[in-house]
């Protein structure tokens, strides 16, 4: 697997999901994972017992233990075994085999985050999170795509697919024009900006649509947070992947909106699961599923500058996982 992603930071669950004394099941870059609580703690461990390589999402929480469900046998939450029932008053084994393999973990923004390798950074930064007080804050997911995870990602970056992908929701197919728009590309990402594409107000379905101003910023190669609308007027959408194996993975999202009117909860919801199913039904069209590195086997015109860019990049950071 390539280091990169292996020693990124991954959203696997939202904490909310995470409660004490039960065991959650996750994968990650083609791990199976085991996550569990001890106290407040997020622990997340490769799902696989070491003394026969059971799964140990199908155990249990026991005393700030996981017991396995094939011998019994109890792991700490250092993920040592610390109780053998065949042999209760012999001291469990201490060598590094008899533990369960554990990760990085860290909570932060409502997810779990897990690093299956060495992290080199910290979970990308969402600003808008520190003063959240003006937003109406909505989180979404997991939203299972059967598609890589850079197809998924760079469906969300690519805005000239809104008029026909989202035609009669988000926008209309005699609005399909793309104007001129910026990219950089840095040690940040890449950010694209002044991205004028017609689309209808999303805190207000409904409404009469309009070019406004968006930009994007892409932190990670599966992180990107899109800005769109005026300081006192903006949705703020906060875009992670789960690359679970080559071929599937699993989007989360914060949107947070400042809008003069409160949004209806129920009403946001709706629009915008449509906008994300019928993002998906597009996504698990394409083919080949893995994200083509080589430029020359799709075509490029100037509207897809962002992508194009994208597909560098993640060349150039060695990402190999979901792509060819
Ligand atoms: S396989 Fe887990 S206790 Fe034996
Ligand atoms: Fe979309």
């Amino acid at each position: 697997m390539d280091n990169f992603l292996k020693n990124d930071w991954h959203v696997v669950a939202q904490s909310k999901d995470l409660q004490q004394g039960k065991i959650l099941k996750a994968r990650l870059l083609g791990e199976d994972l085991v996550l569990w609580r001890s106290g407040d703690e997020a622990l997340a461990w490769q799902d696989r017992c070491p003394h026969r390589g059971a799964s140990l999402a199908r155990g249990w929480v026991k005393e700030d233990t996981v017991v396995c469900p094939y011998h019994g046998f109890a792991f700490n939450n250092s993920g040592h075994c610390v109780h053998v029932p065949a042999h209760p008053d012999q001291p469990p084994p201490k060598r590094s085999r008899a533990c369960v393999q554990t990760f990085h973990v860290q909570e932060r923004y409502g997810f779990v985050w897990v690093c299956l390798g060495t992290p080199q950074k910290d979970v990308p930064f969402f600003p808008e999170w520190e003063d959240s007080s003006n937003y109406q804050k909505f989180c979404f997911g997991p939203d299972r795509y059967l598609s890589s995870a850079p197809r998924a990602l760079e469906n969300f970056i690519d805005v000239n697919h809104i008029p026909y992908v989202h035609g009669g929701t988000l926008g209309q197919p005699e609005q399909a024009m793309m104007g001129e728009y910026k990219v950089e590309v840095n040690e940040d990402g890449i950010k694209v900006s002044e991205v004028n594409v017609w689309q209808v107000d999303p805190g207000l379905s409904g409404q009469e649509g309009k070019a406004d101003s968006a930009g994007l910023h892409i932190l990670r190669p599966f992180t990107v947070c899109l800005r769109r609308g005026s300081p006192e007027r903006r949705l703020t959408i906060f875009f992670l992947i789960t690359p679970v194996d080559e071929e599937e993975c699993v989007a989360w999202r914060w949107m947070f909106l400042n809008e003069p009117q409160e949004v209806l909860e129920n009403e946001f919801r709706g629009f915008v699961n449509t906008i994300i199913s019928e993002d998906i039904t597009a996504v698990e069209s394409q083919r080949p599923k893995r994200l083509p590195l080589d430029l020359q086997a799709e075509f490029h015109l100037p509207s897809d500058r962002t992508t194009i860019a994208y597909r560098k990049w993640l060349k150039k950071l060695g990402v190999t996982f979901g792509t060819i």
